[in-house]
Parts: C-alpha cells; sequence; structure tokens
C-alpha cells in the first residue's frame, strides 16, 4: 500500500509513464529494480524503521503499482491482490453474520456465485436487485440493516448501468458503504470515489493490465483505514506477488500515455458490439 503521491504539475499520462516518478536513490535508475526479498532486516533496536517487516504483506515493486493506481482512481490508497476475486471477496469479508447485503441481479458470475453460497454460509443476508433500476435499488434497503451495497457498472455480461451518484446517496442514506466493480469501465472512463463511492474495486486482470499476463485485483478506497473496509489483505496471505506487481507496474508506465487511446479503441469496438448501449462512454483524460 502507498499512500498517493502528489506530483500536482505533471500530468496523469506523465505520472503513469514514470510510474510516479521514483528514482532508484543508489543507481538513479528511473526504472526501479524488483523486489523479490521474503524478509527485512531488522535494525540495531530490534525494530524495522523501513517499515518493511516481512514479503506477504511488504513488498515495494507492489506498492510502486498500487501507487498509481491509487494516482489514477483519485483514491487515498490502493491495494493490489492476487485476482479480482479476491479483491471483490475482501470487501465482504469485512461484514459480519447477520449483515445485509444489496448486489446486482446482473454482475459478474463467479462472484455472484460466492455471494450465492459461500456469503450466505458465513450468514451474510443477500438481496440481488437490478441496479439499472435505482428504485429497485431503494426498495431494497434495509435501515440499520443493510451495511454494503455492490454495483457493478457497466455488467458483465449485459453491459448494464447503474446511477452512481443517485446509488451512493441512497445507500448512505441508510448508513451503508457503496463498492463499485469498475473493471469494464476502468478509471479512464470512471472515478467512481469522486462521484460518491466508498469503495473501488477492478479485475485488474483485465483493462488495466491489458497484456493477458497477469491475474490481479485492486480495491482502492476514499477515505478511513484500510480496516474500515476490507476484511482480508496482503497480511492474509491474498496480496499479489513481486513478479505480477512489476508486470502490472510496466503495463501501467505505459498505461495512460496509451491505455486511454487503447481503451478507447477498445470500448469504440465494445459499443460496436452493444447495439448503440455503450454511447455513455467518454473520456476526458
Ligand atoms: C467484472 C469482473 N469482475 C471481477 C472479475 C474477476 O477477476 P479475476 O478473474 O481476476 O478474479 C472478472 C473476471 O472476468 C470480471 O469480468
Amino acid at each position: 500500500m502507498v499512500e498517493t503521491q502528489k506530483k500536482s504539475r505533471w500530468s496523469k499520462k506523465s505520472l503513469s509513464a514514470q510510474a510516479m516518478g521514483k528514482i532508484d536513490a543508489r543507481t538513479k535508475a528511473v526504472v526501479p529494480p524488483i523486489h523479490i526479498s521474503t524478509t527485512y532486516i531488522r535494525d540495531p533496536d530490534n525494530g524495522y524503521s523501513s517499515g518493511f517487516i516481512y514479503g506477504r504483506p511488504d513488498n515495494e515493486t507492489v506498492r510502486e503499482a498500487e501507487a498509481v493506481l491509487a494516482m489514477w482512481e483519485e483514491a487515498s490508497s490502493a491495494l493490489l491482490f492476487s485476482s479480482g476475486m479476491a479483491a471483490a471477496t475482501a470487501v465482504f469479508m469485512a461484514l459480519r453474520p447477520g449483515d445485509h447485503v444489496v448486489a446486482p441481479s446482473v454482475m459478474y458470475w463467479a462472484l455472484r456465485n460466492w455471494l450465492m453460497t459461500d456469503a450466505v454460509a458465513w450468514g451474510l443476508d443477500v438481496s440481488f436487485v437490478d441496479m439499472a433500476n435505482i428504485e429497485a435499488l431503494r426498495g431494497a434497503l434495509k435501515p440499520g440493516k443493510t451495511k454494503l451495497v455492490w454495483v457493478e457498472t457497466p455488467s458483465n455480461p449485459l453491459w448494464s448501468l447503474t446511477d452512481l451518484e443517485a446509488a451512493a446517496d441512497w445507500t448512505h442514506a441508510v448508513g451503508a458503504k457503496i463498492a463499485v466493480d469498475s473493471t469494464v469501465a476502468t478509471p479512464v472512463f470512471t472515478r467512481p470515489l469522486t462521484l460518491g463511492v466508498d469503495i473501488v474495486m477492478h479485475a485488474a486482470t483485465k483493462s488495466l493490465n491489458g497484456h493477458s499476463d497477469v491475474i490481479a485485483g485492486a480495491y482502492r478506497h476514499g477515505s478511513g483505514g484500510w480496516r474500515d473496509h476490507i476484511g482480508a489483505d496482503g497480511g492474509d496471505g491474498d496480496g499479489l506477488g513481486d513478479q505480477c506487481g512489476d508486470l502490472c507496474q510496466r503495463a501501467y508506465r505505459h498505461g495512460f500515455q496509451l491505455q486511454s487511446d487503447i481503451c478507447e479503441r477498445r470500448f469504440d469496438d465494445q459499443q460496436g458490439g452493444t447495439d448503440g448501449d455503450g454511447q455513455f462512454l467518454d473520456s476526458d483524460l
């Protein structure tokens, strides 16, 4: 996890191309080395002044990739997981048995399956609603019981849309949090945290990586501490490995320079396949 670095004079494309502009202190290399160490040496007083204690939760290469993602999403920080499913389920694992969750009736199938089986076995009360219909969402909320609203927009596989601002307003009115699977939109097209959403998740396996060579998930949030939002992280064994972190960072480096163009082209193609339903997609980056 890396707090978003503020290089206010740089555009998102420049920040991406230079992976936040980090220079290796000793060699002045513009591409930092891949950190593969599983453990870190203690200080003479037995402390860990570097902040790095053990490789499972602490890896600089992964943190560097997370910093780029946080910048893209205008998030306070970001966390990379070993898959999109690991990132998504980590959010639900912050809930307690008896908590009520509202999820879309059309959503990524494996997460829907997990919600219908493992989440229910864990004691969550899950309602599936048509998130394209904001009144249906409103009607499904249970004041005092609903703790999380999970949205996926555009949804896989039907590309149905949810009005994120309205969904965030209704969710917050009952004291719940709202999380969005923004895999299909990518931060090039939608930055949900700027629309009132609390948590954003991506299957970083897809457009964020763009090379079909990394299974990864990303999770970003707007405010508060990690444990306000998620029930599992790298310390629990869900984190991304160092080599995959480097592949992600490499993909993100040529990310916004090329990715906004690639994504626009990709979405142009997808719009062609959705009979005009994709007209909403509009990048301002
Ligand atoms: C919208 C969406 N969310 C989540 C996932 C899960 O991501 P992963 O395969 O990295 O676990 C996928 C994978 O296809 C997806 O399309």
